[in-house]
């Protein structure tokens, strides 16, 4: 995979328009605003490839983009903004409960929290979905640009606390706007997709 060619795929807004597919599925999540696109975007080397957003809950379909015909990038629909219609959220629910529901499809799990706060309720129980489905799951802890260095330690423990993550489970200190450290996710992406059903 060297990023050499990336298609918008599809834009899934219920059940029934989700992909089935045998290839590899690195599948993106977190709370609206986040940074859930722009991180994409920064992995991608594109500047508008998954919509960003200045208001949140702009992402509110399951969003796909192949990569280099070998592997899916999943953009999943923001959750945790309050503004959002109760008939949306409940079409958010079904639409990750079916998304969640299909077995063994998730290459990679990239859980994206905010570095400089305590994950939110709604962030464990995105973490739980992800440990369930079995997949083998990162933290990018983005925005890592807005803390002082002297923050990242004890945000870091906060999060591996708050989120009660597995020892051997990496927490990326990332900056989409920046950056930082997307060289790191990156060999990760490209390494589990490698491994994949190997
Ligand atoms: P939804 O699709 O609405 O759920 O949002 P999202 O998670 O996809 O977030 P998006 O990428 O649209 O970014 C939300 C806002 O955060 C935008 O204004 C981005 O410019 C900003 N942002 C994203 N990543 C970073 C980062 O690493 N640092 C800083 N300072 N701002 C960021
Ligand atoms: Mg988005």
């Amino acid at each position: 995979m060297n990023i050499h060619n990336v298609e918008f795929i599809k834009s899934a807004a219920n059940a029934k328009d989700l992909i089935e597919t045998p290839m590899p599925q690195i599948v993106f999540s977190g709370k609206s605003n986040v940074g859930k696109s722009s991180v994409i975007n920064r992995l991608l080397n594109r500047k508008s490839l998954a919509r960003v957003s200045s208001s949140p809950g702009k992402t509110i379909h399951v969003n796909y983009i192949l990569v280099d015909k070998r592997a899916y990038f999943v953009d999943l629909p923001g959750y945790g903004y309050a503004k959002v219609a109760k008939t949306e959220k409940a079409r958010w629910s079904k639409l990750m409960e079916e998304f969640f529901i299909q077995p063994d499809h998730i290459t990679l799990g990239v859980m994206i929290v905010d570095a400089r706060h305590k994950p939110t309720a709604d962030d464990v129980i995105m973490s739980q979905w992800f440990k369930d489905s079995g997949c083998d799951m990162i933290i990018v802890a983005n925005k890592v640009d807005k803390l002082k260095n002297s923050e990242k330690e004890r945000n870091l423990s906060v999060i591996r606390e708050t989120l009660d993550l597995h020892n051997d489970t990496q927490i990326i200190m990332f900056s989409a706007e920046k950056g930082t450290n997307s060289d790191v996710l990156l060999a990760k992406i490209k390494d589990s997709v490698a491994r994949w059903k190997q």
